[in-house]
């Protein structure tokens, strides 16, 4: 497949008679796709029941005359103040109560029935009048759901939700739940927390100290099907009046809701992707990290997510709806990138199967909030530098083979409800599950090794040389099943299998594999200043876990506890959190069909089915197969 490139553009903010010139442009420069439209709610719709479509009807034609494709979003990520006016009770609540205002963007709780009614009505109407456009190739859903924070919301609309999501949960007779049930689920005999009926819960905010557990994920699981059912009611209205593909654009490290469910609703995974925004603002890189990769961005975390989402796309479908092109606005700091950067993470993407990049965005708002983010173009028009790199990567892409994306020897499964599970009980300050599973992916691909990511809905693991399934705080028997009937060899742990579908320790203990007497009979969290050593090389940090029993102990402490144990025919134990050293260490040992290299520092290799593309994150030369590559270097070599 021909990849693509594509830019983010508003003609709402712009002048009409500059539409055309602009249009001109993008298509001289090669590009494919433009998105519109995702904030333009009260241009279309400036007072309730009254469109005004004319001027999005003359952008569109304008653009699509140019021989643009368009992909039109969804405005629902922005009511209008009339809206919010109408609908008061819409804002969504902060953990500590406050109501989180208008003036910006995002300002709506997922449970809002009347909100989403009003979604309902715009998105109906636009489907309608837009739905066999010629021009528009594609749709977005609203944008970037969860941004900014804004997945859990303590509503009165969200408890009241909340509350029906559990008579569901807990179904009894007629339309009431089995509170029983749900009381003797959670262990609510704890501090006399037992309910006599559904309408006494609460939502887990506010409270004295620490609320169950068992409330808390339940309640995490209760925003992410909001968001799920959201997402579903703006795709059964564009499916009825549309061909077209439906993408919605995720964000980089957001898991407050199940990416997988929502994917499975649309055709298209698209994420924005902002290399050094992220690397400052989420990536939980320490001080000298971030400063040696200030203007090149961490070089796992895009890879990372570009393999999440080919994951989340329907048949792999999966596209960058937002390329990160110069400084950014919203980072503590805000770097420019290393000159080749962004012609870089272009290609990065395309070697992970990205159908698309689309910068964000054409041309730099002289307004607003966004007046200190670069685009394309500067304000005063002229070419920003990230157009000359678009302009390379147009012509590279003319001249290069197609991309041929292949399966990869590891996978590593991801789930939402893991990194819920351990979101409600880290246990130790800072550890996450995002944080354990991409310090896994990272020791991969420091062996220069491709991963796949799946999700925990797989069941055929044979294609694979190693599956890692670190951190599954509850996993259901058929996975394990499924997981040891694997053809190669399977990591599992810490903290696998260590919660019931309630949040409850079960016994046997976990991690209760299959014909395995392997448990974990104590577990604590360390300081980040006491780690451990591991004999042989490398680390435990964060977290170890007592092992009882099971087979051969394959890594153990300096003190001879062990760390890893056989639990399986094909399954190891791994009861702690590692450093890369011991991450490694493992990988190579338990997997030695796989062709591992170490990577130079900074740099990484990916496989498609006919290539290799090296990427050179590091801010000097180095040297790949006996060639230098300068600093944001890409260098392709065939298989
Ligand atoms: C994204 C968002 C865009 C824009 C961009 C700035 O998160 O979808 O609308 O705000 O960030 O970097």
């Amino acid at each position: 497949m021909k990849r693509t490139l594509g830019v983010c553009y508003y003609p709402e903010h712009w002048p009409e008679a500059q539409w055309a010139e602009d249009a001109a442009r993008m298509a001289d420069l090669g590009l494919t796709w433009v998105r519109i439209g995702e904030f333009a709610w009260k241009r279309m719709e400036p007072v309730e029941g009254t469109y005004e479509w004319g001027w999005l009807d003359r952008a569109i034609e304008t653009l699509g005359a140019a021989g643009l494709k368009v992909v039109l979003g969804t405005p629902t990520a922005t009511p209008p103040a009339w809206v919010v006016a109408k609908h008061p009770g819409m804002l969504p609540v902060d953990a500590e109560g406050r109501v989180r205002g208008y003036g910006s963007r995002r300002h709506y709780c997922f449970s809002h029935a009347g909100y989403l009614e009003e979604c309902r009505r715009i998105v109906t109407a636009m489907a309608k009048r837009y739905g066999r456009n010629g021009h528009v190739a594609a749709w977005q859903t609203d944008n970037e759901y969860s941004c900014h924070d804004t997945v859990l919301s303590y509503s009165d609309a969200a408890r009241d939700a909340f509350r029906d999501w559990l008579r569901a949960q807990f179904p009894g007779a007629g339309n009431d739940g089995d509170i029983a049930a749900l009381n003797a689920a959670w262990g609510n005999v704890f501090w006399s927390m037992d309910y006599d009926d559904f309408d006494q819960i609460g939502l887990p905010n506010l409270t004295v100290t620490e609320v169950n557990p068992a409330h808390a994920h339940a309640f995490r699981r209760f925003a992410s099907d909001q968001v799920v059912a959201f997402n579903r009611a703006q795709v059964d209205i564009l499916r009825a009046h549309s061909d077209a593909p439906i993408a919605h654009n995720y964000m980089g490290r957001i898991t407050d809701f199940d990416h997988f469910k929502v994917g499975a609703d649309l055709d298209i995974a698209s994420w924005d992707s902002y290399p050094l925004g992220f690397l400052e603002d989420r990536s939980g890189a320490g001080d000298a990290h971030q400063r040696a990769y200030a203007r090149q961005g961490d070089p796992d975390f895009q890879a990372f997510h570009h393999d999440l989402y080919r994951a989340v796309g329907r048949e792999g479908r999966w596209w960058v709806m937002e390329q990160q092109p110069g400084p950014v606005n919203w980072a503590p700091y805000n770097p420019a990138p290393l000159p080749g950067m962004v012609r870089l993470w272009t290609w990065e993407a395309f070697a992970h199967g990205a159908e698309a990049v689309c910068y964000f965005r054409w041309r730099q708002a002289p307004f607003a909030q966004e007046q200190m983010h670069a685009g394309l173009l500067r304000p005063d028009s002229a070419e920003a530098e990230a157009f000359g790199e678009a302009r390379q990567v147009m012509a590279e892409l003319a001249g290069a083979p197609d991309v041929e994306v292949a399966q990869a020897p590891v996978a590593i499964l991801f789930d939402y409800d893991a990194d819920a599970a351990w979101a409600v009980q880290p246990h130790g300050a800072g550890l996450s599950y995002f944080g354990l599973v991409f310090d896994w992916y990272r020791a991969c691909r420091k062996l220069g090794l491709s991963v796949d990511i799946v999700p925990v809905t797989c069941r055929d693991f044979d294609w694979y040389d190693l599956v890692l399934a670190p951190g599954l705080m509850h996993m259901t028997d058929d996975l394990k099943t499924a997981l040891e009937a694997a053809d190669g060899q399977v990591i599992v742990g810490p903290r696998s299998g260590a919660r019931d579908a309630h949040f409850c320790i079960p016994t046997p203990l976990p991690p209760a594999w299959p014909a395995s007497d392997l448990a974990v009979s104590r577990v604590q969290s360390m300081r980040p200043d006491m780690p451990l050593d591991v004999a042989g090389g490398g680390q435990v940090i964060g977290y170890l876990e007592q092992l009882e029993g099971g087979g051969d102990v394959v890594m153990s402490t300096e003190d001879g506890a062990p760390v890893a144990v056989r639990c399986g025919a094909g399954t190891i134990y791994v009861g702690g959190w590692g450093d890369d050293t011991a991450h490694m260490r493992l990988i190579r040992d338990l997997a030695p069909t796989l062709t591992t290299v170490e990577m130079p520092e900074g740099v990484r290799r990916r496989a498609t089915g006919t290539e290799q593309f090296w990427f050179n994150y590091a801010a000097h030369d180095v040297e790949i197969q006996g060639e230098i590559v300068p600093p944001a270097g890409v260098k392709r070599t065939s298989l």
